[in-house]
């Protein structure tokens, strides 16, 4: 099984870095190989709205570093996308990254579609913020969660990790554990 991370946090080594490392980490355990990507390493523009995609032999345009992560995303049979909640929301480079993801990931605006994708990828959607109530953004991320379902994601977790503002994660002895255990029951799921 092929499974790679995104980090979609400006701070490579931050705790969105070192949650989806440690999901990675029991996923590789298990027998898994994997692969980190970090926004802060890539140039990745924003879709332009060109609408190529969906037309001819549908694929994005934009020569841009978002072409590697096409690739590694065709081999993979799971992603693991990390953002830090900014302002309520996921961070402006995790909806860069979703919104380039439409070329590749939302066959039914495709003239070809034929019914949904059977050989979904899964995917862990984890968020991470300061704020330690679970609940104050729930609205949003099952909304977001939704949102990856549209584009043909088998969501199997979304994990928000809270009250990074007291300890990094790091530094969180409960994290290690349950981050390691959500990775190696991706193999499984
Ligand atoms: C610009 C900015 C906006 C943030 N907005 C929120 C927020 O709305 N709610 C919250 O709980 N934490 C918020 N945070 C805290 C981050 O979500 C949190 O520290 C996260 O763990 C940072 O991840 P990183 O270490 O990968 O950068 C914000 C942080 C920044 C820098």
């Amino acid at each position: 099984m092929k499974i790679i991370g995104f980090v979609a946090s400006p701070r490579r080594e931050g705790n969105t870095a070192w949650l989806v490392n440690k999901i990675l980490e029991g996923a590789k355990e298990q027998g898994a190989q994997t692969k980190s990507w970090y926004s802060s390493d890539l140039n990745i523009k924003p879709c332009q709205g060109c609408w190529s995609c969906k037309k001819g032999d549908r694929h994005c345009i934009i020569n841009d570093d978002m072409q590697k992560i096409y690739k590694s995303l065709a081999q993979a049979d799971a992603l693991v996308l990390g953002s830090p909640i900014y302002m309520g929301q996921m961070s402006a480079q995790a909806k860069i990254f979703t919104d380039r993801l439409f070329a590749e990931f939302s066959p039914r605006f495709s003239p070809s579609f034929k019914g949904e994708d059977t050989t979904k990828k899964k995917l862990i959607l984890l968020f991470d913020q300061g704020n330690p109530d679970p609940k104050l953004f729930r609205p949003y991320i099952d909304y977001t969660k939704r949102m990856f379902e549209l584009l043909e994601f088998d969501v199997k977790n979304v994990p928000i990790i809270t009250g990074m503002r007291e300890k990094p994660a790091c530094e969180r002895s409960d994290l290690l554990p349950s981050m390691k255990k959500m990775g190696s029951s991706l193999i499984l799921a």
